[in-house]
C-alpha cells in the first residue's frame, strides 16, 4: 500500500446547461444525496486519496460549501472559486492542494459510478508512467452527419472514449500548465507536451458522465445495483 498522497480536483464551475435545468447537474439528487456527494463518497473509498479540491462558479462557492456539509468526512474536501476557463479552474483548483500530495487526480464531478479498481488503477499507472488516463473502446458505428442525412462512416478502428479520473504526477502536471501556453488542449495533452505520453488504462463502461437529463434518468434506474455492488 502506497502512502496516503493522492489528491482530487473536481472542476465543476462550467454552466452546466446542457441538463436543461436550472440547477447545474452536481447538485441535482442521485440516491438521496447531490450527485458531487455520489461523487466524493466514491473517491473516499480509496485508501490513497486524501483531499478533494471541488472547483465551483465564483457564485456557487457558498452552494458548495452547503451540499458537502453531507461530504464524507475521511477526506480533507476543500471548496475554490473557479476561473474564466477550464484550465483556470483546474489551475486553481491545483492551487488548493496539500503540500504531502504527489498524485493528482482530476475528475468529473458529474461521474458519480467511479468504481475503486479504476481508482486504483489510474493511480498505480499516474506514479509509474507521469501520467494516465482511462478510455474505453468505442463499440456504437460512428458516422457523420449533417442534420437529417449521413455522410461518411468513421473508422471506428482504434478510436476510444475517454473518461475520467485522468491521474498525473503533481510535479509534472504543476509544470505543464505553469510551460505550456496553449489554453485549448486538456490536461493529459499538456502533460504529454512536456514528453510524458498519458498511459492508456482500461476504462469502466458504468463510469458514465451525467451530461443530459436521460443520463441523470439513467443514472437514477442504475443505482440501486450499483450500491449493492461497492
Ligand atoms: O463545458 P465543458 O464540458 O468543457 O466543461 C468541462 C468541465 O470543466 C465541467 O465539469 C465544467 O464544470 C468545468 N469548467 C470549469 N470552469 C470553467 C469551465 C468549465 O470548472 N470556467
Amino acid at each position: 500500500m502506497m502512502a496516503p498522497d493522492v489528491a482530487v480536483v473536481l472542476p465543476a464551475a462550467g454552466q452546466g446547461t446542457r441538463m436543461g435545468e436550472a440547477v447545474p447537474k452536481q447538485y441535482l439528487d442521485l440516491g438521496g444525496a447531490p450527485v458531487l456527494v455520489q461523487t466524493l463518497r466514491a473517491l473516499a473509498a480509496h485508501p490513497a486519496i486524501v483531499q478533494a479540491v471541488v472547483v465551483a462558479s465564483p457564485d456557487a462557492v457558498a452552494d458548495a460549501h452547503a451540499v458537502l456539509r453531507v461530504a464524507p468526512s475521511r477526506l480533507d474536501v476543500k471548496v475554490v472559486a473557479g476561473g474564466g476557463t477550464r484550465r483556470a479552474s483546474v489551475q486553481n483548483g491545483l492551487d488548493a492542494l496539500d503540500e504531502s500530495v504527489r498524485i493528482v487526480l482530476v475528475h468529473d464531478a458529474v461521474r458519480p459510478f467511479v468504481a475503486l479498481q479504476l481508482l486504483d488503477d489510474v493511480i498505480r499507472a499516474a506514479r509509474t508512467h507521469g501520467a494516465a488516463v482511462p478510455a474505453v473502446p468505442v463499440t456504437d458505428t460512428l458516422r457523420r452527419a449533417d442534420g437529417e442525412t449521413f455522410g461518411e462512416t468513421v473508422d471506428r478502428n482504434g478510436v476510444y472514449a475517454v473518461q475520467t479520473p485522468q491521474g498525473f504526477r503533481r510535479d509534472l502536471l504543476e509544470r505543464a500548465f505553469f510551460e505550456i501556453a496553449d489554453a485549448t488542449t486538456d490536461d493529459a495533452a499538456l502533460v504529454a507536451a512536456l514528453g510524458h505520453p498519458a498511459r492508456l488504462v482500461r476504462g469502466d463502461r458504468r463510469n458514465l458522465k451525467l451530461t443530459t437529463p436521460d443520463d441523470l434518468a439513467l443514472a437514477r434506474a442504475l443505482w440501486p445495483a450499483w450500491t449493492m455492488e461497492a
